[in-house]
């Protein structure tokens, strides 16, 4: 069975008191609603202890935004798999364009905090997505292969089955420019047929696709309307409660 999922990221936003305030309004908000789907907050590190006290007893899920790419030790200022699991945190985002692009997080640094993540019982929401040049190009399709065989194909079945994937072209992050439809179901469909060329069909069946990129409370029904469009990685919209809620109704 394909989980359906609308998952915030908070990026870096929200002081602490902030983002307590934050998921205890989408707590409070999500009482009467009854979400259809899984919900999922992904937080700065900081923030996931205390907001995993704040949710529990709700039906969100907490995520990280990231972790390290080394498993312990002397690595000042990193944050592990494993400390973000013993937070609560369940899932965590891998491969954003933001890390690829500003922190230089490459195809073998994201192969090992993936496999990180799978260790310590994390479930890692990977990250894919061509930058504008690219899709002008025309090799987005190559791009996100690319991304795909890199990172996470090398893993077995049985774990694959833990990643969601996150189609987040690029040049639809954070600018106001979201992908049509179209434009998302035809990668979605690309996405599954990959993934059905390398684990089988079944496996193809029940991955969970995310499109992110400018996805609001307006476009969000119009984008989950789409087949292959699993939910979505909601940046901005995520920061106000009554827009997520929205969101995670429009799933
Ligand atoms: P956005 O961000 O919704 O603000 O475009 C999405 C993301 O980067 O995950």
């Amino acid at each position: 069975m394909r989980t359906k999922m609308v998952a915030g990221n908070w990026k870096m936003n929200k002081t602490l008191q902030e983002g307590v305030a934050l998921a205890t309004e989408i707590k409070e908000a999500l009482k009467n609603q009854k979400p259809a789907c899984e919900v999922v907050i992904a937080t700065p590190f900081i923030h996931l202890a205390t907001v995993s006290q704040v949710i529990e007893g709700s039906p969100i899920h907490l995520a990280a935004e990231n972790c390290a790419d080394k498993a312990s030790g002397a690595f000042t200022g990193e944050v592990s798999a494993a400390m973000v699991r013993s937070t609560g945190a369940e899932y965590c985002i891998l491969g954003h364009s933001e890390r690829r692009a500003y922190y230089h997080e490459d195809y073998a640094i994201l192969r090992e905090k993936v496999l990180l993540a799978l260790e310590n019982g994390l479930k890692p929401i990977f990250c894919i997505g061509e930058v504008k040049e690219e899709r002008e190009a025309n090799i987005h399709e190559q791009v996100v292969k690319d991304q795909l065989e890199g990172s996470v194909f090398n893993l077995s079945a049985e774990d694959f089955a833990k990643v969601t994937l996150a189609y987040e072209p690029v040049w639809a992050i954070g600018t106001g420019l979201t992908a049509t439809p179209e434009q998302a179901q035809e990668m979605h469909a690309y996405i599954r047929s990959l993934v059905e060329k390398k684990y089988g069909k079944q496996v193809a069946d029940d991955t969970t696709i995310l499109y992110g990129g400018s996805c609001n409370a307006k476009n969000a029904a119009e984008l989950f309307a789409n087949p292959d469009v699993d939910g979505g990685l909601i940046g901005g919209a995520s920061l106000k409660a009554p827009d997520f809620c929205t969101i995670i109704a429009a799933r």
